[in-house]
Order: C-alpha cells, then sequence, then structure tokens
C-alpha cells in the first residue's frame, strides 16, 4: 500500500509542479540540432547577458566544438574579455556582491536555469518586460513580478507597455463578447516604440537565446543523441550474434 501511495505522489508531482507555475504566455521547443540558431544564441548571450550572468559550468571551448565553430571565431569575435581564454569557462568580472548593490539582486549563473525553469519559462520571461516608471528599472515583468533585471533587449525589442485591448486569452469571471468572441483585458502587452527588430525578428531572436540556454544546460545531449542510432545498430548485431550462438549450443541437445 505504501508504495503504491508513494508512485502516485510521484505521478502527481509534476503536475503541482506545473499548476503552481501558472500560465505561460510563450512556449518553445529546443532545437539543438539547429547549429545557426545555437550559434546566434550564443551571439546574443555574450553581447547582452555576460556582461551580468556567468555561465560557470560552459567552456568556450566546449560550446565551439559542439556548436561547430572554429576557435579563431571563438576568440575574435564572442570573448571579450582579455583575462578570459578559449578554454576558460564563461566567467564573468562582476562580483556578486557588488552585484547586488547596484542590481538590487544578484544575476544568477545561468548554466543550468533552462533546467531549473524550463525552456518556455525563459522564452516567456524574455519577452513579458513592460514599461513601468513605478519601478527602479523603469520596468517590471508579468513573468517576474517585481524583477531588479533592467530589459536589456530593449534596443532590439522596442518598448513594450501594458494597453487595454481585447485578447483571445480567457479572463477569470468575464464572458467573451458574444461576437467576436473575445475578452477585454487592460493587460494586454503591446510594442509602443519599436526597437531595431520587428516583433517577429524579436521572436526568433529570442528563441535562438533561450535555445543556446537549453543546450547549455546539457550539453552532453548533443553528444548523446549522435551516439544513439550507434548503440541501437550494436544492440540488434549482437542479438543476432546471440541468437546463433544460441542455436548453435542447442544443435546438438535437441
Ligand atoms: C544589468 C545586468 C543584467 C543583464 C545584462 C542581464 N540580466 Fe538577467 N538578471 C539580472 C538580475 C539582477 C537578475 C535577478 C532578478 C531578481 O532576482 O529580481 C536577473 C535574472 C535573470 C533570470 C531569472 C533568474 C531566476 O531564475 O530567478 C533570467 C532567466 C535572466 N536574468 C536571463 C538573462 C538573459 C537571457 C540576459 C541576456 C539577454 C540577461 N539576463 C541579462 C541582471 C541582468
Amino acid at each position: 500500500m505504501k508504495k503504491q501511495l508513494f508512485a502516485l505522489l510521484l505521478a502527481l508531482l509534476p503536475a503541482a509542479a506545473i499548476a503552481a507555475e501558472g500560465e505561460l504566455p510563450y512556449s518553445m521547443e529546443p532545437d539543438l540540432h539547429d547549429q545557426a540558431s545555437l550559434q546566434n544564441g550564443m551571439k546574443l548571450y555574450v553581447n547582452y547577458c555576460m556582461g551580468c550572468h556567468s555561465m560557470e559550468h560552459q567552456r568556450f571551448s566546449r560550446a565551439a566544438t559542439d556548436l561547430d565553430m572554429p576557435q579563431g571565431l571563438v576568440e575574435d569575435n564572442l570573448i571579450f574579455s582579455p583575462e578570459l581564454a578559449f578554454n576558460d569557462q564563461m566567467h564573468i568580472a562582476m562580483q556578486p556582491d557588488d552585484a547586488e548593490n547596484w542590481l538590487g539582486a544578484p544575476p544568477p549563473d545561468l548554466t543550468l536555469e533552462a533546467r531549473l525553469r524550463g525552456s518556455d519559462w525563459i522564452y516567456s520571461y524574455l519577452q513579458s518586460f513592460y514599461k513601468d516608471p513605478s519601478s527602479q528599472t523603469g520596468v517590471n515583468n508579468a513573468v517576474f513580478d517585481q524583477v531588479a533585471m533592467p530589459n536589456v533587449l530593449e534596443p532590439l525589442q522596442g518598448v513594450q507597455e501594458k494597453v487595454c485591448a481585447t485578447t483571445d486569452k480567457p479572463i477569470e469571471g468575464q464572458e467573451p463578447d458574444s461576437l467576436s468572441g473575445k475578452y477585454q483585458s487592460c493587460d494586454v502587452l503591446r510594442v509602443t516604440e519599436e526597437g531595431s527588430m520587428n516583433p517577429d525578428e524579436f521572436q526568433d531572436a529570442v528563441y535562438d537565446l533561450t535555445n543556446f540556454l537549453a543546450y547549455a544546460g546539457e550539453p552532453s545531449r548533443l553528444k548523446a543523441q549522435a551516439l544513439a542510432p550507434k548503440v541501437l545498430i550494436f544492440i540488434v548485431f549482437l542479438g543476432i550474434i546471440c541468437y546463433f550462438l544460441k542455436r548453435e549450443y542447442w544443435r546438438d541437445i535437441h
């Protein structure tokens, strides 16, 4: 009985975790085979995130090998600090204490962020900053309320604001409009001042960035996936050999 209860608890756990998180506005499926996306994600990461967030468990050289980038290219374009070498981990110069003083909260290391929060969460978070004059950074975030991180992607995305508009997303306690089937909400995020990218380009950029974080959380997965067909072929081969061996052994007995 105890065992069954335990199994039931285990089965319910993920559901409980998802329910607690609330609904996310966007979702994405990482594609670890899309080298162009991962390379662009790494470029965005070192340009826009590495000022504050380290990636302690990831080396430049490892990423270069996995993402098929020549050493020279990485050294010339992706390593900005003279103190960092090709074989180093992706450290940052900022000290956690200073970061906390300057920003109000320490920016966490992001190597395992995709495993901690999930890629849907990161993908949603990076698209959900909106203008909020009452906050110290001038922005708030619909996925992470009162976040201490400034909207570092604003030059790309533009200024996003909360506006009143109709939406397809059901609003609790509200009947949909009988004609359009839509709901009325004053929590709709809309770009009100354009950045250097249009909304589709920005979403693609955030996809690549999230994809890179998903890769960083599980760099061995690329290798494991490449190895899987070989392992399967080996097992099939071994199976055939065992079958003939069994026939050979049993022949005399029959
Ligand atoms: C100016 C410094 C700064 C930069 C640059 C920056 N961040 Fe942050 N980030 C922070 C701070 C500070 C926090 C902690 C926020 C809090 O706890 O309120 C944070 C939090 C986060 C979190 C949530 C961590 C968690 O699980 O609680 C993610 C994800 C994140 N940042 C991703 C990024 C990405 C991706 C970039 C690059 C596009 C980036 N950040 C650039 C300062 C920064």
